[in-house]
């Protein structure tokens, strides 16, 4: 046996050692839920620098997805964080090319509520599949960390389309843009 091979089964060992009560099944659906964050990562950082286009040039929607992009990534390495406590093995797959350009603001605040209530729909049949498995705590990390957050960015999702839809103008869509400067998805809108 080689050495990287000694190391590798060595690392197994230990992996097995402290993992308790944690199915395959939970792990391989806590791995899609790893990359589907990571999609929502790479998605909404495409959205950020396609509003940052001299030809679009909407700051606010820049700055607003910028930071749910950084909040996706963050959510993926709570996860990776989390396998790593239960014993779980991470496995990192390759990321989907984004959708690279947008009509208008609404057509990507509505993609991105759609992508939201994919990512939520896949939390719910993780905590579905948690309970099946009679693993509480992965319950209790779901719901802890995910379920209200997910819920709260949706309606700010689903508020801010609202607003456009009103607001369907250009100076209208100048106006929501600078409302948009100081938005958040997780900070309650404003
Ligand atoms: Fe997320
Ligand atoms: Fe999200």
């Amino acid at each position: 046996m080689g050495i990287g091979m000694a190391f590798r089964s060595i690392g197994r060992h230990m992996c097995m050692l402290m993992r308790q009560n944690f199915a395959k099944s939970c792990e391989s659906k806590l791995n899609d839920q790893i990359n589907m964050e990571l999609k929502a990562c790479h998605q909404y950082l495409a959205m950020a620098y396609h509003f940052d286009r001299s030809d679009i040039s909407s700051p606010g929607l820049h700055g607003f997805f910028l930071q749910a992009s950084t909040e996706e990534r963050e959510h993926a390495e709570k996860i990776m964080k989390y396998m790593n406590k239960r014993g779980g093995v991470i496995i990192l797959s390759s990321v989907p090319e984004p959708i690279p350009s947008f009509d208008s603001s609404l057509e990507a605040l509505r993609h991105a509520l759609r992508m939201e209530l994919e990512v939520n729909q896949h939390l719910l049949d993780l905590h579905t599949l948690a309970g099946q498995e009679s693993d509480p705590n992965l319950c209790d990390f779901i719901e802890a960390n995910f379920l209200q957050e997910q819920v709260d960015g949706q309606k700010v999702l689903a508020d801010f389309i609202r607003q456009l839809e009103r607001a369907q103008s250009d100076v209208g869509e100048y106006l929501f843009d600078k409302y948009m400067l100081s938005a958040g998805m997780h900070s309650g809108g404003k």
